[in-house]
């Protein structure tokens, strides 16, 4: 039977405000200028809802924002993207979170390569707000599938994430899970979750820092024991995805990079693509890493991620 949504998204709301440059902030009221300031979609779970939007798959979100101007430019660009927020939670009581970027672009050898150093302040606000409850039944009926983004930053949600992801596979839906990085620096591991995941998408550090090891291949072979597929992204390096026996590894594209934020969602989400379309690992992959290559080609995590047609003609 068809559902209303290929995925469901449980996941954090909170615009980014972009400030790129050739400057260092400094204390003491010392005002410096900026070649670009914009406000865009951020939230790792926003971004990748944008991007799976904008592959052709039908998107519902259950999230948490407040009744503020964040909230609402959120919800807005989120809408115009494709992305259904009709059971977004709006809490008058509280903010919406918000991330300040300084992407340094810069002339003077500071950072690895240019416009790669980027500095990152957030307030956290509604973000780690959201609830179990708030992911009801009568969304899980609707959708194919569970996506869940942030683990570490949504802290109300992940005490009743492994039942909340049982319910959903005994609705039949399928579920994943992208941690993102953890702030506490804690890394509790969540293996009872990650037995009801069907597909686990950190990057390398995330795998690394997860499982204690200290190679790709290590974090790989542990975390394949806990979960169906593994695809693991490794930035400029590409990817690789593991089921069962089988792995496979694809490069990145080599490209312009103007910044990378966003990058691991959109790979999130040509991997769903792929997923949910039955594509072999090697294709869902591919089309995975090169949507989060195409995604570091302009400023921010939304503005370039391409449609099911652009990302095709690299894959
Ligand atoms: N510098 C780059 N050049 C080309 N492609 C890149 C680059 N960085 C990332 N990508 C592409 O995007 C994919 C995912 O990026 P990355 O490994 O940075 O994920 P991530 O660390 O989870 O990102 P995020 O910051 O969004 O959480 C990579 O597998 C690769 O295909
Ligand atoms: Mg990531």
């Amino acid at each position: 039977m068809s559902k209303t949504f290929d995925i469901l998204v449980a996941g954090e709301i909170n615009p980014d405000l972009i400030l790129s440059g050739d400057v260092v902030p400094s204390f003491g009221q010392v005002e410096k200028l900026v070649d670009s300031a914009s406000l865009t979609i951020g939230s790792s779970s926003a971004i990748f809802a944008c991007g799976a939007a904008r592959l052709g798959l039908k998107m519902a979100f259950a999230g948490v924002c407040g009744n503020d101007v964040f909230g609402h430019f959120m919800l807005d660009e989120m809408q115009r993207r494709g992305v259904n927020v009709s059971n977004v939670v709006v809490l008058p009581e509280g903010q919406t979170g918000l991330s300040v970027i300084l992407n340094q672009s810069s002339t003077h050898g500071i950072g690895p390569s240019p416009s790669n150093e980027r500095a990152i302040l957030t307030h956290a606000g509604l973000i780690s707000s959201l609830k179990v409850e708030d992911v009801t039944e009568d969304l899980l009926r609707q959708s194919r599938h569970l996506h869940v983004g942030s683990y570490y930053l949504q802290t109300a949600l992940q005490p009743g994430l492994p039942g909340l992801f049982a319910r959903a596979r005994s609705m039949g839906l399928t579920t994943s899970l992208d941690p993102n990085w953890d702030p506490s620096g804690k890394w509790h591991p969540f293996d009872e979750l990650l037995r009801q995941v069907d597909v686990f998408l950190p990057n390398e550090n995330e795998a690394l820092a997860l499982t204690g090891t200290v190679s790709v291949e290590a974090a790989v072979n542990d975390l394949r024991q806990k979960c169906k597929t593994v695809a693991l992204k490794l930035g400029a390096q590409g990817a690789l995805a593991c089921r069962g026996e089988e792995s496979v590894h694809v490069s990145a594209l080599k490209l312009q990079v103007v910044d990378t934020i966003g990058a691991g969602d959109t790979f999130d989400a040509g991997f769903l693509y792929g997923y949910l379309n039955g594509w072999s690992l090697e294709k869902a992959l591919s089309l995975a890493a090169v949507s989060g290559s195409l995604s570091t080609c302009s400023a921010g995590g939304t503005s370039a991620q391409p449609t099911l047609e652009e990302a095709m003609r690299h894959v």
